[in-house]
């Protein structure tokens, strides 16, 4: 049974944009991409480095540390020295609100 907590408004992340949501499960960072909403674990797995300030490319984000790269969708690790995964969150949007479940 999952717990839907209220991001913001869809209006308010353009695409291409990031932001840090704090939830009781950890810091998650939801993206606007060119198809959809995705959220995953805002740090990074190789060195705790903020997701939400990676470079956005199509479905993956490359850390801004030492550039490892995650896919949104899974959370799988693509570049090296990314080799754990992070975790996905559920994403829904609701009458232009954007809305975060679990993981
Ligand atoms: Fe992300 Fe090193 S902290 S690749």
């Amino acid at each position: 049974n999952t717990t839907w907590h209220r991001v913001g408004a869809l209006a308010d992340l353009p695409v291409g944009d990031a932001v840090r949501v704090e939830t009781p499960d950890g810091e998650v960072a939801v993206f606007h991409t060119e198809t959809g909403i995705r959220a995953i674990a805002n740090r990074c797995t190789h060195g705790d480095a903020e997701l939400r300030e990676g470079y956005l490319d199509g479905e993956t984000v490359e850390c801004p540390a030492h550039f490892g790269t995650f896919c949104l969708r899974t959370g799988e690790a693509l570049a090296y020295p990314a080799i754990e995964p992070v975790a996905t969150w559920q994403i829904q949007v609701d009458d232009g609100q954007i809305y975060l479940g679990g993981r």
